[in-house]
């Protein structure tokens, strides 16, 4: 069976701290663990899901597409290639109570995008129990991945982890 790709950015904080608590679910010999400027992604189709997370930081990182941003390279990048085969989860940082209209918008952008590839998207996460008025990631009562809030729920996070990548399992059939 084809591995995991876990791709995180940026790097030194919640991200990376999250990515590290959601490859800990995964036994080693299934998962690869990459930053998104150590992931080649011509390699992107050796792998049988690939795990995406970033946080939200403000429309303005996102709205010019020919910015340096690192996740709008990767979009560019693997748009230009057949991804049929691969599934696609998505996991968001963000912070509800200094943004509760816009909390994880960047779940959002990260199924956009991945919608205008042939890959599937998997790992929608119930909205219920968080606390925020309005989301660019979330359609109906899900969010488009996993939601989670270090600056205010950080205690939340291990057991949110643990479901999501439980229901990640099952989605995929292992
Ligand atoms: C400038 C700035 C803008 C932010 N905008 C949003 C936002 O629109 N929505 C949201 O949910 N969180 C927002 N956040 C909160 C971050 O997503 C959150 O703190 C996250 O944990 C940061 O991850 P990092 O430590 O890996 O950078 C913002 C944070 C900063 C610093």
């Amino acid at each position: 069976m084809k591995k995991t790709a876990l791709i995180y950015w940026g790097k030194g904080g919640n991200v990376e701290k999250s990515a590290k608590i959601i490859y800990q679910q995964f036994d080693p010999e299934t998962i690869d663990f990459f930053a998104l400027d150590s992931f080649d992604v011509n390699n992107i189709n050796n792998y049988g899901m690939v795990i995406i997370g970033g946080s939200t930081v403000g429309a303005e990182n996102w709205e010019d597409a020919t910015d340096d941003n690192k996740w709008n390279e990767f979009f560019r990048t693997i748009q230009k290639m057949d991804l049929t085969g691969l599934t696609v989860a998505a996991f968001g940082l963000g912070n509800q109570v200094l943004y509760p209209e816009h909390f994880v918008d960047g779940l959002g952008i990260f199924h956009a995008e991945i919608a205008k590839t042939k890959a599937r998207m998997i790992g929608f996460w119930p909205t219920e129990g968080y606390q925020f008025t309005n989301s660019d990631g979330t359609h109906d009562d899900k969010f488009y991945g996993l939601a989670l809030d270090e600056d205010n729920e950080p205690e939340k996070t291990e057991t949110r982890v643990q479901k999501w990548v439980a229901q990640l399992k099952t989605e995929m059939g292992v």
